[in-house]
């Protein structure tokens, strides 16, 4: 595996592969686990060359974020990747992805400022502008997001139609653990009792999935019975619980049709986590 640390090396790497070959991209910020691995494997799969990159982009962060305590795990990444069998590791600076030689994107819609939007908004934005900048360095054919994160993947596949980017978003389903809890980043902060409160966030949604299989389709009852059981665990609490209609995005008042995305975030602890069901 080739690491790449500069802009210049980057790009005169990319410069240097044949032009038949499809690259594959996978946008990660370390502390790599499964749910990245898959991305990483599907990459593999359907691409000739696969390009990770790690980057801790401290403007998707708010002030009060865990920007400096996010996980920073470069050897064991490097490892894992390495193993993976993938073709670059791109690992740039501040200064190569903010550089003013650097194209960004601006794209926001309401969808931006609702649910993570709501909470964080600084992290809409902030993907947006650093996303759009790897996609003008690296770019790939096709790029890789998890579902796990659905309303990063809605708004990045709006902002390819949207900027006509030449890449294929490819969606990549959920890593659970076997308990169910998504896997993310964030889990290392959870102690093992907080971990296991936090296997209630997919069980709340695999209820709400069976409910409407069950033909209840009132969307305040689902996310009432969502809320009541997570607030069953007393070291649940919840940001919010939603359910939006997949065609615009809006938040169903009414009656839940397919395709919906379900999705939920709370704190254990003092730790954020999110989940979410596609309703297809
Ligand atoms: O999902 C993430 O890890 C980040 O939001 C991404 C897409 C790498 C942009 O910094």
């Amino acid at each position: 595996m080739k690491i790449i640390s500069s802009l210049s090396e980057f790009l005169d790497w990319r410069a240097s592969i044949d032009s038949s070959a499809t690259v594959g991209f996978v946008p990660t910020m370390g502390a790599l686990h499964d749910g990245h691995l898959a991305l990483v494997k599907r990459s593999l799969n359907e691409a000739h060359i696969t390009v990770v990159s790690i980057f801790v982009n401290p403007k998707q962060f708010g002030e009060n974020e865990d920007f400096n305590s996010y996980p920073r795990t470069i050897e064991e990444d490097c490892d894992l990747l390495k193993q993976a069998g993938v073709d670059v590791l791109f690992v740039p600076q501040y200064e190569d992805i903010y550089s003013d030689d650097i194209k960004s994107f601006t794209f926001e819609s309401l969808f931006s400022y609702q649910l993570e939007g709501k909470s964080r908004p600084d992290f809409f934005p902030g993907v947006i502008n650093v996303v759009s900048r790897l996609f003008n360095i690296v770019n790939p054919s096709l790029s890789f997001f998890g579902k796990k994160d659905a309303q990063q993947l809605i708004l990045i596949s709006k902002m390819v139609d949207v900027g006509s980017f030449p890449v294929r978003i490819v969606p990549v389903e959920t890593v659970r653990e076997p308990s169910g809890l998504a896997m993310s980043s964030r889990n290392i902060y959870l102690s093992k009792t907080q971990t296991l409160s936090a296997s209630k966030i997919y069980k709340s949604l695999l209820l709400a999935k069976d409910l409407l299989d069950r033909g209840e389709k009132e969307a305040k009852k689902i996310k009432n019975e969502i809320k009541k059981s997570l607030l069953a665990d007393s070291a649940i609490s919840i940001d919010y619980v939603s359910v939006v209609n997949l065609d615009d995005l809006k938040e169903i008042l009414g009656s839940v049709n397919a395709p919906a995305l379900i999705s939920v975030a709370v704190y254990v602890g003092g730790v954020r986590l999110i989940d979410n069901l596609f309703y297809e």
